[in-house]
């Protein structure tokens, strides 16, 4: 079934958040900070409120008065304006709202700021030494965790008894957000009640954020966002323009629209910290792993509000090993924030323990492929839980038949000026739930109806609510209207954490099952057509005694309009049984210029057990835009801060990401095992899987071709001189 909201975006029919215009309509123009470190002294906004068209010129010494929200999910969310200390370069520190955007833009540029300026650190490198250990991570596991076979005093004596240790560094480099539909929003306040328009991954968790951060009843904050230009972590937290604009617009009684520019996203929202990880494996002479230990410091914003969890990974998902250690330790730094960015952990985290993984298999001088097989595990180490559903080893042998890895020689295949090579690396992902409800509407006039308030940021969601709802009603699809992104509707989750399409899929299941039981049950009631009947329903019909009759004649016979039903789903008992996890072989080929020395990925293939697949084409897109995040993360991706924490790169030009004559066709392929175990659909989740290992198989690649093994990421030119 192809993307229903295609059409709507390819002909620019869809009105994303700042699409949104009204009578009165004021625009709101974000200041940021341009020291990384202090406080400020004093701001001049005198000539800036005596500009033309100016309304109002808001900063720490006249703010919008927002106080920070703290939901479950994201932990306390930072709000602007409400002190004067600035923890980095680029931190918004001043709104200005005028008629139109130019002349919001113009004043803004009139402001005149003095700081008390500090000492900044700006490199992960420069604040190692003053590491930290973190609040808590992502999930509520552990910050450090020590697994040891009995009689192993310590997991240095388990390397002191490993025949073969690989033992090494390595570093990954920040990265940011940068969705094509920048942070954004247009606010309406009216009678009491205030109307947000933002792309978000979850329209009631902005509603309990604004709420929250504006002091009102949450059932007067109202949340759209039907179309999302792209999030992956970075539209989970509400963002400063959204703050901002919502706040002015109460304080203003105008509507207004307020986005970031282009630059202004690269600081003033969040990204992915760089990271330091240090690994160390122990194994036997065949391969099989003795001991695991896997040391990550990461960079962390100064209010320490995330922590990128690389090791917490490798102690959750990844290799049977009887001694494993991990820690997990935090760098504050005056730089942009950090927040969840598509596989947060596991992406860098992959990189290093994928890379060591085939550091190993050179060790050894085995096959990286059948030193993974050896080592496969069948529950996360130390877990007593066995995984729900793991078909890893067939992914290997599809991907390993499908790429031709037969034909790799390491260091020897020479086409032209080119030196080729092969990579591969494995992909897991934790397979959650979230709460969802969703509601599921039978009309007379022989259509249905399925609602939730989540967010489909390109995914695909909306289109999977159609099939799922189609399939369990038994209708055709072409029947079924799935409606979105909007707080009115019920709680639909968070399209986060690749946990969408399980939890709004299980609550369809849940209502479409009781709208069919509340439907056969009024057919058969006293004064009904089939009053007293055995009543069966297929095909949007009940049937009873040869007789049938359609749903939407029979609620038309009971004088209804429609039949209703919520359904709602969490996680449950299953959590007690078994450990859920999807799982993938990556596999990569690249190009290295025998003079210039530049990477070319020349194949890809992602083979991933994810359960069942809803949709083919649009899971297809996620894993597709999954790996190529991860050949941005291998070869282009990276923030480059001057010493003083100003942002080098912070735009298209400087901040690379592959285009299309970066990226080869990318080869996607499916082993379809529905995980019923895991919830009623039996699908586990795409969304993030497809760049975890990715740029560790592409790293391989390029030892394979070159024989140079480089431990951070993105690799680059100067790096294969
Ligand atoms: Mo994603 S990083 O779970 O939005």
């Amino acid at each position: 079934m192809p993307r229903l909201d295609a059409p709507l975006k390819v002909t620019g029919a869809a009105k994303y958040g700042v699409d949104h215009n009204f009578p009165g309509m004021a625009y709101g123009y974000v200041v940021v900070s341009t020291v990384a470190n202090g406080e400020i002294e004093g701001m001049d906004v005198e000539a800036a409120k005596a500009a033309p068209g100016v309304l109002g010129v808001y900063s720490p010494f006249d703010p919008l008065v927002l106080t920070a929200p703290t939901l479950a999910a994201f932990g306390e969310t930072w709000v602007p304006l409400q002190n004067k200390e600035v923890d980095y370069h680029g931190q918004p520190i001043a709104f200005v709202v005028a008629e139109t955007f130019e002349q919001a833009r113009d004043a803004a540029a009139l402001i005149d700021v003095t700081y008390r300026e500090r000492p900044a650190v700006t490199s992960l490198q420069e604040g190692l030494a003053t590491a930290e250990d973190p609040p808590a991570v992502r999930g509520g596991g552990p910050t450090s965790l020590d697994v040891l076979a009995d009689g192993v005093a310590s997991i240095e004596d388990a390397f002191a008894a490993s025949p073969v240790v690989v033992d090494n560094t390595y570093s990954t480099a920040g990265q940011h957000h940068a969705p094509m539909e920048p942070h954004s929003a247009v606010a309406v306040w009216e009678s009491g009640e205030l109307t947000v328009y933002s792309g978000s991954q979850g329209s009631h968790l902005q509603v309990a954020e604004l709420a929250d951060a504006l002091r009102l009843d949450r059932s007067a904050v109202h949340s759209v966002n039907p179309f999302v230009g792209g999030a992956f972590g970075g539209k989970g937290r509400t963002s400063a323009p959204a703050f901002l604009a919502a706040a002015a617009a109460m304080v203003l009684e105008r509507p207004v629209k307020a986005s970031l520019t282009r630059e202004q996203v690269f600081t003033a929202t969040a990204g992915r910290a760089a990271t330091v990880q240090r690994v160390s494996l122990g194994a036997h002479r065949n391969g099989m792993l003795v001991a695991l230990r896997h040391d990550s410091w990461c960079a962390t914003d100064v209010d320490r509000s995330f922590v990128e969890p690389t090791s917490h990974g490798t102690s959750r998902e990844w290799y049977a090993t009887e001694n494993l250690s991990i820690s997990q330790k935090i760098v504050p730094l005056n730089l942009p924030r950090t927040t969840f960015m598509r596989a947060p952990g596991e992406a860098p985290g992959s990189f290093a323990l994928e890379s060591a993984m085939d550091e190993l298999a050179v060790a050894l001088d085995m096959d990286p492929i059948e030193l993974r097989r050896r080592n496969s595990s069948v529950a996360p180490p130390g877990v007593d839980l066995q995984w729900s559903s793991k078909h890893l080893d067939e992914c290997f042998e599809i991907g390993a038949r499908r790429f031709g890895w037969n034909r790799r020689r390491p260091g020897e295949r020479v086409e032209g000026d080119w030196v080729v090579g092969m990579g591969t690396a494995t992909a897991m992902f934790p397979a959650i739930r979230f709460p969802a409800t969703v509601r599921v509407t039978l009309h007379a006039d022989e259509t249905a109806e399925v609602a939730t308030s989540g967010a489909d940021p390109g995914t695909g969601l909306l289109t999977v609510l159609n099939q799922i709802a189609a399939e369990s009603l038994d209708l055709a699809p072409e029947r079924v209207t799935a409606k979105l992104g909007d707080s009115n509707l019920p709680p639909g989750g968070l399209s986060g954490g690749s946990t969408a399409t399980a939890s709004t899929g299980t609550a369809i299941m849940i209502a479409a099952t009781q709208l069919i039981d509340e439907l056969v049950a009024l057919a058969s009631e006293p004064g009904a057509p089939f009053a007293g009947k055995e009543v069966t329903y297929a095909d949007g019909k009940v049937f009873a005694d040869g007789q049938e009759l359609t749903f939407g004649a029979l609620l038309r016979e009971l004088g209804r309009e429609s039949l209703v039903v919520s359904g709602s789903s969490a996680p449950g008992e299953e959590m007690t049984k078994h450990s859920f996890s999807s799982f993938g072989a990556q596999f990569c080929e690249v190009r290295v210029h025998r003079l210039t020395r530049e990477v070319r990925v020349s194949r890809m293939l992602g083979v991933f057990d994810a359960g069942r697949i809803i949709n083919e084409q649009t899971a297809r897109s996620q894993l597709m835009g999954g790996m190529i995040w991860g050949v941005s993360a291998a070869l282009h991706e990276a923030m480059e801060f001057e010493a003083d924490g100003r942002l080098a790169n912070g735009d298209f030009a400087g901040y690379l990401i592959p285009v299309n004559a970066d990226i080869p066709e990318v080869d996607v392929e499916f082993v379809q095992y529905p995980d019923t175990l895991h919830n009623a659909v039996g699908a586990r989740g795409v969304g993030e899987i497809g760049v975890v290992g990715m740029a560790a198989a592409i790293a391989n690649a390029v030892y394979d071709a070159t024989g140079i093994r480089v431990r951070h990421i993105p690799i680059r030119i100067e790096d294969l001189l």
